[in-house]
């Protein structure tokens, strides 16, 4: 359970800043507010100007660490409820979306005895350069800002209860199934061998993704990244 938070006003990276803390033995959270060298998953880079909130929990999970980032996915989307924006969804594995365009990313990296699960949210960034042209945020979906200290806080406080409540077995990936968007689409997926085009069938219950084939085969894949063909 997180109950400290370190606060940065600029960092290379919020999982760098993480690194350094795992020796506290202790779960904690790092916040900057904003990134010089912030990081996505697939060496990708995550855009990170002020304006957005960029946390990572140091974890020390006792079973299926392997949920996290579900975990942090149902958190944010708790928050933006709580916010009032537009009723957001999934895109597999943990994108969370809102009016079909990406607001957060989330990447778990295992280092040392510890997770650390980065939450990038767009909370109050204005304008999306053409690297970015699906991201969308609180304040372009909700047309005003927040504060980003009070959103950083119910952040963590119900990536806590998620956290507490499944403490002992795990999350029951089931939980996260109303919130999977996408079905019945057509999607690229990449993996570290090949990229195959499909339609999003359904996820199963250890999160993979089902994907049909042009064939109407359904092949299950456990990593990748899926691209939707239509915005
Ligand atoms: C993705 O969608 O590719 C994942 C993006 C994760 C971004 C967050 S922002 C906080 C933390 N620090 C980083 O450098 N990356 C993660």
């Amino acid at each position: 359970m997180i109950n400290e938070i370190i606060k940065f006003k600029e960092v290379r990276s919020t999982q760098d800043a993480a690194r350094r803390l795992v020796g506290k033995k202790k779960e904690l959270a790092v916040i900057a507010l904003s990134q010089k060298m912030g990081r996505g998953r697939h060496g990708r880079h995550w855009y990170s100007p002020s304006g957005g909130l960029y946390v990572s929990l140091v974890l020390f999970p006792k079973s299926r660490p392997e949920t996290l980032p579900l975990l942090a996915c149902l958190a944010v989307i708790k928050t933006l409820e709580q916010y009032g924006c537009s009723q957001a969804s999934i895109l597999w594995p943990n994108d969370v979306l809102v009016d079909q365009r990406k607001i957060c990313g989330i990447l778990s990296e295992q280092y040392k005895s510890a997770y650390i699960c980065g939450i990038g949210l767009n909370v109050n960034i204005e304008e999306f350069s053409g690297t970015e042209p699906n991201a969308t945020s609180m304040l372009l979906d909700r047309k005003q800002k927040f504060d980003l200290e009070s959103v950083a806080v119910s952040l963590i406080d119900k990536f806590n209860t998620l956290y507490l409540e499944y403490a002992g077995q795990g999350l029951e990936i089931r939980q996260a199934y109303h919130y999977i968007g996408g079905i019945g689409e057509p999607v690229e997926i990449i993996t570290s061998r090949n990229r195959e085009t499909g339609i999003v069938h359904g996820i199963d219950d250890d999160w993979a993704i089902l994907i049909r084939d042009e064939h109407g085969v359904i092949r299950r894949y456990r990593y990748g990244e899926v691209k939707k063909l239509r915005w």
